[in-house]
């Protein structure tokens, strides 16, 4: 199978990249993916030419103020939002989520509820955990089906209730690649009174966001995890944004979207997330720029279906492997091609020491999905976990087995 974006390939350096003679095989993308030059150009561009705080009067204070601008209407459109004023930048998704889950609780009062999921990231769960704590909230949490790691939906029915004032929930995991069907989930929570946060972290470099379409009440994702640098970035309902009272200093403007954005930003890396968009939006032809990310992510999500099955098939010819997540293969548009596998006869440690000495980067442990490897009773050892992204190759997943029975079937 050619990959159609192989062309791509040649925009990053990290390619370049080898161990022992032989390129690196990077299947660690959940934990970030490699950046395109031109996301590298922008960062450095920006200290160049328009290294400046925001808001002065001076050439270069306007032309950083102009970049950011430019960067929130990129950030819009990965979003699917028209309006600009809906997207802040942070340093992180968990930054950004701790800060707005301290403003939202606010408005809860004891004996309220939350519903949080066990198939999330610890940063759409602890978060929500700490703000009920303190405020005597009660913190209900979705059930897994552990079979295939899918959310329980019955039991996301059951515990939602008229009490609930937030339903907090992933797009996609980023342990085993499950998806949510999010837009009737939204619909569901809003209809009993709930606000919805989505965590489009993981899903975000593999589906295009759209929240006009999901309807939930914020949604956050991370752009190191979609092609560019360490930054955070939430879009929010413009009225829950201007009514809510974020903790913020004084001279820090009103206006949206600074009240939302403490201290000083990272203008440099924000003129790389401006960067990778653009990458992803350059991969297909449109007439704007949310047309060419909808063309692109139509291509990622087909070649991803094909790299989830190719990667569970090759996967199970490994004997005694424990895969977790969707493995049938009639249901790869519920799974983006991320999972999770444990050996009975190697650590999920040993497994990764194993593949790096080999020059193969996969992760291991938790990758701080707690609630989630809790529920799978896989702690504290965790499992092995190997993520496909549009630029990853079926030689790679090739590697990776080869690896992998050299190690499991020769000790
Ligand atoms: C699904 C998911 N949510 C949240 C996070 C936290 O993101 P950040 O590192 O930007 O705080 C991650 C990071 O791995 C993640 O994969």
């Amino acid at each position: 199978m050619k990959n159609p974006f192989l062309d791509s390939r040649n925009q990053f350096p990290a390619f370049q990249n080898t161990h022992d003679g032989k390129p690196l095989v990077y299947l660690d993308g959940p934990a970030g993916t490699q950046v395109p030059t031109r996301v590298i150009d922008a960062i450095s561009n920006y200290y160049r030419t328009m290294n400046a705080n925001h808001g002065g009067c001076f050439p270069t204070s306007r032309a950083s103020d102009a970049m950011f601008s430019a960067a929130q209407q990129a950030a819009a459109d990965l979003f699917g939002t028209n309006d600009p004023e809906e997207v802040y930048f942070g340093a992180n998704m968990t930054t950004l989520t701790f800060a707005l889950s301290r403003a939202l609780s606010q408005e809860w009062k004891p004996g309220d509820r939350i519903l949080v999921s066990h198939l999330d990231h610890d940063a759409n769960y602890s978060t929500w955990v700490r703000a009920a704590q303190d405020r005597g909230v009660i913190v209900d949490e979705i059930e897994i089906n552990t079979t295939d790691c899918t959310l329980d939906l019955e039991d996301f029915d059951r515990k939602l209730t008229s009490e609930t004032k937030l339903v907090a929930f992933c797009g996609a995991s980023n342990a085993v690649g499950t998806r949510t069907p999010i837009t009737s989930l939204t619909r569901l929570a809003q209809s009993r009174g709930a606000m919805v946060f989505i965590d489009a972290v993981h899903l975000a470099p593999h589906a295009l966001m759209d929240v006009q379409q999901w309807g939930a009440d914020f949604v956050a994702c991370s752009a190191y995890k979609f092609f560019g640098p360490h930054i955070g970035i939430v879009w929010g309902k413009k009225s829950h944004l201007q009514r809510l009272r974020p903790y913020k200093v004084r001279p820090c403007a009103e206006t949206l979207p600074d009240r939302w954005m403490t201290g000083t930003q990272n203008f440099a890396c924000i003129a790389g997330v401006m960067a990778a968009i653009d990458y992803l939006a350059d991969l297909s032809i449109g007439s704007t720029r949310r047309e060419k990310l909808q063309h692109t992510f139509e291509r990622i999500e087909a070649y991803e279906r094909i790299l989830s099955a190719y990667l569970i098939k090759s996967l199970q010819t490994v004997p005694d492997i424990r895969i977790y997540g969707i493995t049938d293969l009639d249901r790869m548009a519920d799974r983006v091609p991320t999972l999770s596998f444990t050996h009975p006869k190697f650590s999920p440690i040993q497994i990764a020491e194993y593949l790096g000495s080999q020059g193969i980067c996969v992760w291991h442990g938790n990758y701080y999905a707690l609630p989630l490897t809790e529920r799978l009773h896989v702690e504290p050892a965790g499992m092995v976990r190997v993520g496909l992204l549009h630029y990853n190759l079926v030689e790679e997943v090739d590697q990776l087995v080869d690896v992998l029975k050299r190690l499991t079937q020769n000790r």
